[in-house]
């Protein structure tokens, strides 16, 4: 299994926060933006993830996040010269995908939840074909929208549709077999002139190999683009932060906890931080697992 995390684009509604950097690495209270993505798929037991971003901000991201080595896991990078559509990242990911099947998770989505990780574990274990996964939410009209049949099964998905059919939003997590490629082969750009993934999964649907994974109300979903949903993810992770002592999107923490690294190694990340809060909650987590 593969993983793939989309964090190019111009981030022109953030502007002019985009001009100091790439969206994906600007904070959401006391992380950057893409701790939060690239702990989704670590916690869905995805190791192996490559990193698409624009020329100009690569860097910045092996900066921070370097192989991944320090985390167990294997970090790629890759550029996309202009920002396309989300389903060119299938073809720039050709041969990093090869036979697998592979998850994508856009790097401004923000998912928290406690039954999350388990959900998206099982939908990868019934995978076949393409799964999504959908939150209801009340402004539908900025997303991919689900349109349901009367018996409830998924008819059609539309992009930012101006009257949308239902409040059923597409989110940015998606597992695709590695047939995704080919279907990305084919598609043609459209009137935004960007290879859509909207179109990509409603070829799956045409198919019949199309499966839709409910996120209940228990779990939320932040799409981060625009500077009112940034401060609402960032108020969010404050409230669970404070409240309950945790940290949410620590990769670190998540690395120990899958097993990716062990005690000696969490504690040897969190050693030259031990005068910062970060580096406390590191310890912490460590000590607390003895
Ligand atoms: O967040 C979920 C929504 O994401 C879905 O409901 C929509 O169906 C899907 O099209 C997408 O809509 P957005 O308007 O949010 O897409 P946006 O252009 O903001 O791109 C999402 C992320 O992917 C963003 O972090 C930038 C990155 N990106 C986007 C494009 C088009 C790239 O890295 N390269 C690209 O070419």
């Amino acid at each position: 299994m593969r993983g793939i995390i989309l964090a190019g684009g111009y981030g022109t509604r953030l502007y002019p926060l985009t001009e100091v950097t790439s969206k994906h690495l600007l904070p959401v209270y006391d992380k950057p933006l893409i701790y939060y993505p690239l702990s989704v798929l670590m916690l869905a037991g995805i190791t192996d993830i490559l990193i698409i971003s624009t020329p100009a901000h690569m860097h910045q991201y092996e900066q921070v996040l370097g192989d991944g080595k320090k985390l167990g896991i294997k970090l790629h990078y890759m550029k996309q010269e202009k920002p396309e559509g989300i389903a060119q990242a299938f073809l720039l990911a050709e041969s990093f995908i090869g036979s697998e099947d592979v998850g994508l998770i856009l790097g401004d989505n923000i998912f928290y939840g406690q039954g999350l990780p388990r959900m998206i574990k099982q939908a990868i274990n019934d995978h076949q074909g393409a799964t999504l996964f959908c939150y209801e939410v009340n402004d539908p009209a900025r997303f991919g929208v689900l349109t349901f049949s009367n018996d409830g099964s998924v008819q059609a998905i539309d992009e930012k549709p101006a009257y949308p059919n239902s409040n059923w939003a597409v989110t940015g997590l998606y597992i695709y077999d590695a047939d995704v490629v080919q279907m990305a082969k084919t598609l043609t750009p459209s009137a935004r002139g960007e290879l859509e993934i909207t179109d990509i999964n409603n070829a799956y649907l045409r198919d019949g190999r199309l499966r839709v994974v409910k996120i209940g109300r228990g779990s939320a979903w932040f799409d981060t683009g625009t500077p009112q949903s940034m401060l609402s993810a960032a108020v969010f992770m404050e409230m669970i932060e404070q409240r309950q002592c945790v940290k949410v999107g620590c990769i670190e923490e998540v690395a120990f906890r899958m097993g990716y690294i062990s005690k000696a190694e969490l504690l040897k990340l969190a050693e030259p931080l031990k005068d910062r809060v970060y580096g406390q909650y590191l310890l912490r987590v460590a000590t607390e697992e003895a």
